[in-house]
């Protein structure tokens, strides 16, 4: 499949990495071609840089990991996505009161949210629950780390759990794109675990079940 990674900061590296020799090609969008952030990343991993809108045009899945300040402008310009599958790795992470938290929840998500700017594309809610870091690398965890995903098509779900297999995760469906309401709330657990654990980053959820 044509992967499009729209935003090559620490998400979208990371997953460029993870799915580079995986057989899929590559189309990593960014504001600047000539960053030597994205050069690099480029030549590491085998992937084209182009222009977001070019990228997401030519692709069959779009990967959207931009700031979410950012991700309305972001996505609008990215143009017509109807009938493409669209990973949503963004989580709505902003201050209230005071509070380090979401600044949407309860009756929408991020995810619903983002559904509404892009009319007829397949959003798919998931690779938000854990750090970047261990999207591209997880093969030492002794257990198969745990992804959910939710979205409202299931023939767009069954292809993102490969994706998601192919950088070794165990994918779980969390059912529809509602769903987004506990998968983006469930970030905060692992961002709040990665900081008072004392053992950084380098860790994931796993489902794991008695026989
Ligand atoms: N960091 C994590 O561990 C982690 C884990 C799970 C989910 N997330 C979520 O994933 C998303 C990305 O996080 P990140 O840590 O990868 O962020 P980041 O390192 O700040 O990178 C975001 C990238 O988005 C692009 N961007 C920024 N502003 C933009 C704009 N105005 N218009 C277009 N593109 C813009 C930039 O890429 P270019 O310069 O290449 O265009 C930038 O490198 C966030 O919503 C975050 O909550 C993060």
């Amino acid at each position: 499949m044509k992967l499009a990674i729209i935003g090559l900061g620490r998400v979208g590296q990371s997953l460029a990495k993870g799915w580079s020799e995986t057989g899929h090609i590559l189309l990593l969008g960014t504001r600047d071609t000539s960053d030597p952030k994205a050069t690099t990343l480029a030549s590491q991993t085998g992937g084209t840089l182009l222009p977001p809108a070019e990228a997401a045009a030519q692709a069959d899945v779009v990967v959207l990991a931009l700031p979410w300040p950012a991700a309305e402008a972001a996505t609008k310009a990215l143009g017509d996505l109807a009938g493409k599958i669209v990973i949503d790795c963004m989580n709505p992470l902003g201050m209230i009161d005071g509070l380090f938290g979401l600044t949407i929840g309860h009756t929408t998500s991020g995810a619903e949210t983002l559904a509404g700017w892009l009319p007829g594309a397949k959003v798919v809610k998931t690779l938000n629950q854990v750090g970047a870091e261990i999207m591209a690398d997880n093969t030492r965890l002794p257990h198969r780390p745990v992804m959910f995903m939710a979205g409202d098509d299931d023939s767009a779900k069954a292809s993102v759990a490969a994706l998601l297999t192919a950088l070794g995760f165990d994918p779980q469906d969390a059912g529809d794109l509602t769903k987004a309401r506990i998968l983006e709330p469930f970030a905060l657990v692992w961002i709040n675990q990665a900081l008072r654990r004392g053992n950084g980053r380098n860790w994931a959820f796993a489902a794991v079940s008695q026989p």
